[in-house]
């Protein structure tokens, strides 16, 4: 590690997005989580910020540690590492709280030793999903949005195709940020076996014409889009007052609104600025009508790269496939 310490920063990434389960993912602004690594005797890890309370404080345990710890296999560095992790993203509400830890490790260690950047972006996207498999299950839509930024369509994890777009700035976003913790891990277990023919077409054709109008900036179609009917429907029951926080951002004039990953989060599209600010108000007042305290805000896709030092010559739409 040239000057004996690196850092690396990943956002909050909402995955899914309405229709498309374990396939969309897209990184928001605002929050994020902040990884330092150091040259040391022995591994440590430390964690730490608004949102660090009562999490694996092991470098075994921690997202950010396994990551790590695969990087280092991937690439045979051996150093021992201390490791702070600074958290921004609040853990069990469905904005990739795990994945951010991981992409910010990640990003520190690439930066710590910037010949591993040779190992190409699909070696560190595998390395994350082993931190997300340890603690919320094998999906790559919130590590590929966190280490990639802008939005990602996941086409296979094995081998891996998937592509990566920025979204226009048209596309205002609300969120609502509840108390209640939805742990992933207890939220995948919910999920149906079997779908029906009409819900598989409805999410195929909602999440293909959802991505297109994220690109092109139409807030309209892409918050009409948001509808999933696979496992959004078997999750609501578990955040109170779900139905009313969609039906009040929809009355304060967002397009659409859909559970952020597997929850608690909800989050809103508008058209404009002033729409997304009343959605996001909205969203946060049903929240407190069902005694469930929420953080509303509102914000725009990350279309930064947080992973750029592996992609040196990636533009600001690219994709990758393994073989
Ligand atoms: N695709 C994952 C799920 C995202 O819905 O379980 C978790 O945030």
């Amino acid at each position: 590690m040239g000057s004996g310490e690196s850092r690396g920063r990943a956002p909050a990434t909402i995955a899914n997005i309405g229709p498309g389960f374990d396939v969309f993912g897209m990184a928001i602004r605002g929050l994020g989580d902040e990884v330092l690594l150091r040259a040391a005797r022995s591994d440590s890890l430390e964690v730490e910020g608004p949102e660090g309370q009562g999490l694996p404080a092991s470098f075994e345990r921690n997202t950010a540690g396994i990551v790590l710890q695969a990087l280092r296999r991937a690439s045979g560095v051996r150093d021992p590492l201390e490791v702070l992790v600074r958290k921004g993203v609040p853990p069990g509400r469905g904005l990739g709280s795990s994945a951010a830890s991981g992409a910010a490790a990640a990003v520190a260690f690439v930066r710590a030793y910037p010949e591993t950047a040779r190992l190409g972006a699909a070696v560190f996207l595998r390395a994350a999903v082993e931190g997300e498999a340890a603690v919320a299950g094998r999906h790559y839509d919130n590590v590929a949005a966190a280490l990639l930024g802008g939005f990602v369509s996941i086409g296979s994890a094995q081998p891996l195709v998937l592509v990566r777009e920025p979204v226009s700035p048209r596309i205002h976003l609300a969120v609502a940020v509840p108390a209640t913790e939805m742990r992933t891990a207890e939220m995948r277990k919910v999920l149906p076996r079997q779908v029906r023919l009409q819900d598989a077409v409805s999410n195929v054709g909602k999440a293909a014409t959802l991505a297109l109008a994220l690109v092109r900036g139409d807030a309209v179609v892409a918050g009409r889009c948001l509808e999933d009917r696979i496992a959004e429907p078997r999750r609501a029951p578990f955040l109170r007052g779900f139905e009313d926080v969609r039906a009040a951002a929809l009355e304060a004039g967002a397009t659409g609104c859909a559970m952020a990953g597997s929850g608690s989060t909800v989050f809103a599209i508008a058209p404009r600025r002033a729409l997304a600010e009343q959605s996001a108000k909205a969203m946060r007042d049903a929240f407190g009508r069902h005694e469930t305290i929420a953080k509303a805000f509102t914000t725009h896709v990350d279309n930064s790269v947080p992973l750029r030092p592996a992609l040196p010559k990636a533009g600001p739409r690219f994709s990758l496939v393994t073989p």
